[in-house]
């Protein structure tokens, strides 16, 4: 076995834990959770989320942190040197592909996103936008901060050029400084804060009253009535049933690449039983509990349920960066507020986005070599160079183009190619002694089964299903946008050109190595 023993390393388990709790909470569970939920069914989303958090969330988050954890001890961080050692044949290596695409894709859109979460928050401590009113106004903002649109608020995009800067410069310094102290040190500094932020902030959206007495019924215990109350009718459809695979495929960081290049960084004997349940369990305390008590039930206070409905289905920053502002301006210390909320979706945001950065970093020092610096500025040169598209063409549908395929179809398909060489091709007893090894107890044996039989048939049939429901409709790009077919198609060559040299440089790294061995 060619152990590698310099490999950087995890400086203690807490700061592992709140690491890999960092990758899997970020803007997921604030923004796309209680919009998720809002559209599909309220409280009854609850069971297939459930059902799925135990079927594929749950076995998913072990597999993965077995897979890292296995590929570590043969020097691999990222899925190419992984499959390569899981499965002995030539072709392994460009089934990991996926995991450096997926979340190479992903971050280039993903921290684009996050910095106008910093630009929020610096708008909201300075009272940039307490003096707009309706959501007409609010939209505006938005929409020209985001470059949409031009309006008596923002004339340039170079305001929100200014804040992906500084946001994609504090991502590679982190990136750069390494697992322990970059990584692992911001996640002690940055879910400590988050978490508190985020009890803060859903203690005062609990206890808001009935801001209006006009309209008593608006208050935050009917916002959780309408978050939560079930809506058992909508089980049936299976649109909702895909929004829940895919929501906690999103929120626990699974199918990426993310999870296993962190595990890499554990020594063999190191737990990762206790340690991918607690990750897991932090994910979703963060997601059900604060995540479904901030935004939307503030929502229903302040605009009525209506109006609730109808800014759900404006989508994720409709919610978070329209009706949070507005919400803003209404309370005492709404500066404050507003500054710890956009502060928290920007930690949330940011100790995702560095590990989605992590895959790449480690192909390029495990496979080819590179000092970690040389591996950070080839990295951030890339997705600098994308994430140009992204701004420029953003109205255009060139981010929500790459959020289908890498952020949603993706995942479910580098799952299931992980899945069934885990339990399959590597063998389903070595690969659970594996998961197994170093345990602080054991994996409840049932969930051998699920691994091995459930997990992929269910990720099969939703392959199956997305792919007729919603890939090839929006491959054949039907009800788009006529103006919008060019952009999208530049979305699709982008990420084609991306895979081409993923695959090229797999194949290079590998033909040295045979020429050096
Ligand atoms: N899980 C993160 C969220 O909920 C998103 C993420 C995607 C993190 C890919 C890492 C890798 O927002």
């Amino acid at each position: 076995m060619s152990q590698n023993n310099n490999r950087e390393q995890w400086g203690s388990r807490i700061g592992l834990i709140l690491a890999v709790a960092g990758n899997a909470i970020g803007l997921g569970n604030f923004l796309r959770f209680p919009v998720q939920t809002a559209q599909n069914g309220g409280g009854a989303f609850m069971i297939p989320y459930f059902i799925f958090f135990l079927i594929l969330g749950i076995p998913l988050m072990w597999m993965e942190w077995g897979i890292g954890r296995y590929g570590g001890k043969f020097g691999h961080g990222s899925a190419p040197g992984m499959f390569d050692v899981i499965w002995k044949h030539n072709a392994a290596k460009y089934f990991g592909s996926l995991g450096l695409f997926i979340s190479l894709v992903i971050m280039i859109y993903y921290t684009y996103i996050e910095s106008w979460t910093l630009a929020f928050s610096f708008f909201s401590i300075s009272k940039t936008y307490f003096d707009l009113h309706s959501f007409d106004a609010m939209k505006s903002f938005l929409y020209s901060f985001q470059g949409r649109e031009v309006s008596e608020h923002f004339s340039t995009i170079w305001p929100s050029y200014f804040f992906m800067l500084i946001t994609f410069l504090i991502n590679f310094w982190i990136i750069y400084r390494g697992i322990s102290k970059g990584i692992e040190k911001l996640a002690k500094i940055a879910m400590p804060l988050l978490f508190l932020f985020g009890i803060i902030l859903a203690i005062r959206v609990l206890t808001i009253g009935t801001p209006d007495p006009a309209n008593p019924d608006w208050n935050a215990m009917n916002g959780l009535a309408f978050i939560w109350n079930p809506d058992f009718s909508r089980l049936g459809s299976p649109s909702v049933w895909l929004a829940a695979a895919g929501q906690i495929f999103f929120t626990l960081s699974v199918g990426m690449g993310t999870i296993q290049a962190y595990a890499s960084y554990l020594k063999p004997k190191d737990d990762i039983v206790s340690a991918g349940l607690t990750t897991a369990a932090t994910n979703e305390f963060a997601e059900v509990i604060l995540g479904g008590s901030i935004a939307i039930p503030a929502a229903v206070a302040f605009f009525g349920i209506t109006m609730t409905t109808q800014i759900a289905a404006g989508g994720a920053f409709d919610l978070g960066f329209v009706s949070m502002p507005l919400i803003f301006e209404k309370i005492p210390f709404g500066p404050f507020f507003g500054f710890i909320w956009f502060l928290l979706l920007f930690f949330a945001g940011i100790t995702s986005s560095v590990a989605m950065g992590q895959p790449i970093v480690a192909f390029l020092e495990d496979e080819f070599k590179f000092s970690k610096q040389k591996a950070t500025a080839i990295l951030g040169i890339v997705v600098l160079l994308c994430v140009q598209f992204v701004i420029f063409f953003l109205k255009f549908g060139f981010l929500d183009e790459m959020d289908y395929w890498a952020g949603t179809f993706g995942l479910a398909v580098f799952a299931l190619i992980e899945t069934v060489l885990f339990m399959w091709v590597f063998g389903g007893e070595k690969a659970w002694n594996e998961m197994n090894e170093g345990g602080n107890f054991p994996i409840p044996r049932v969930f051998y089964y699920v691994m091995k039989f459930i997990t992929p048939t269910v990720l099969l049939i939703i392959l199956v299903w997305w792919f007729v429901n919603d890939a090839l409709p929006i491959l054949l790009l039907k009800n788009v946008n006529s103006d919008n077919i060019p952009y999208i198609w530049g979305a699709r060559a982008l990420m084609i050109f991306l895979m081409v040299v993923i695959f090229v440089l797999i194949k290079y790294a590998w033909d040295k190595k045979r020429q050096s061995a």
